[in-house]
């Protein structure tokens, strides 16, 4: 049976640290009694680094000038799909900040190039109306990510000038109408974020019902107005993501990349607490640096070969296998 806590259980996991250890052991019982001992690779293609947004936290913000900016071309992108499954991956996810340039036109052309590769496709590319959505599900996207980032209105206003909080939900509520599988999640340790108010991120995913929850971090980019805050902490984050692998047992859960930047065997660790997904950087060399949402990004130096086989490695040292299938929550 499902072990549903209560808020007040939640926010007591999150407050003390002394439950440490059962919770971690028992997100990683959780997951393997319903995905398996599987991990699935997902190979992540960072197409343009330009966004229209103003989010105070991430390095891509519009008002950031300090940061070189690239655009990849539909060849580019679809060169970086075909390696990506020449090595292996079974589903690529095209992510990008919430650039304009890529109309949905654009984008319904390589959705359709890629999906001729026998791949599910993954979309992170931000708000869109939901006609837009449609367009894209279409054209052949299977899933899509969108974070909330965190359900605290308050906190939502004012890291996000210019965006609305109930429009995000909207998004994440047409995904699901949609027929996408619908992956969103939160950011740990933003300023003034609250365990109550981490609780409640925690509530409305299993409210959503989502299908993947990402969980990472926070962690302050000199190139933003946060540069001077305190920045997430990685034991916290973790406690989140166990504690959302216990109140949805079956979901996808990734081992995120913020968290192997905090700590140098974040993402081990997390697949030992309730995670059963990594998404690898599948992007060329040439622009990797330059997605820079936060510093000391991990394998900005490493191709897309060098990162398959390290994790491939890091995985197998764990005893887990790499799945050979799609990885869709629901099959
Ligand atoms: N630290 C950690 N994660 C960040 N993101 C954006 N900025 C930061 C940061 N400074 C995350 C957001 C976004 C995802 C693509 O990256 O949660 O949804
Ligand atoms: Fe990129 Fe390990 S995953 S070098």
């Amino acid at each position: 049976m499902d072990k549903i806590f209560t808020k007040n259980e939640i926010i007591d996991l999150l407050e003390n640290d002394s439950k440490n250890d059962w919770l971690f052991k028992i997100a990683d019982k959780v997951r393997r009694e319903n995905v398996g001992d599987e991990v699935h690779l997902r190979g992540l293609i960072e197409f343009s680094n330009i966004c229209k947004c103003s989010c105070k936290y991430c390095g891509l913000r519009s008002e950031n000038k300090n940061l070189e900016r690239y655009r990849m071309s539909k060849e580019e992108i679809l060169s970086c799909a075909e390696n990506a499954v020449k090595l292996g991956y079974k589903t690529i996810v095209l992510q990008s900040g919430e650039d304009v340039f890529y109309s949905v036109e654009k984008l319904c052309e390589i959705i359709r190039e890629i999906k001729k590769f026998d791949v599910a496709l993954t979309l992170s590319i931000g708000e869109k109306t939901y006609e837009e959505y449609s367009a894209l599900k279409e054209a052949g996207a299977d899933r899509y990510l969108l974070r909330i980032e965190t359900t605290d209105k308050n906190l939502y206003k004012k890291m996000h000038p210019n965006m609305n909080f109930e429009n995000r939900v909207a998004c994440l509520y047409n995904l699901k109408t949609l027929g996408y599988e619908v992956g969103t999640g939160c950011l740990v340790g933003l300023p003034e974020q609250t365990f109550d108010s981490l609780a409640e991120d925690i509530l409305f995913f299993k409210d959503l019902n989502a299908d993947m929850i990402g969980i990472g971090p926070f962690i302050p980019n000199q190139n933003t107005p946060l540069s001077e805050a305190k920045g997430g902490d990685f034991w916290l984050a973790l406690k989140v993501m166990a504690i959302t692998r216990i109140m949805l047992p079956d979901i996808n859960i990734p081992a995120t990349t913020a968290m192997e930047t905090l700590n140098p065997n974040g993402r081990l660790i997390a697949l030992q607490s309730g995670a059963n997904v990594v998404m690898p950087n599948v992007t060329s060399v040439q622009y990797r640096a330059k997605y820079e949402i936060y510093p000391n990004k991990i394998c900005i130096n490493d191709s897309p070969d060098k990162c398959r086989s390290c994790i491939e490695g890091k995985i197998k040292s764990i005893g887990r296998t790499i799945s050979k299938n799609y990885g869709f929550h629901k099959i």
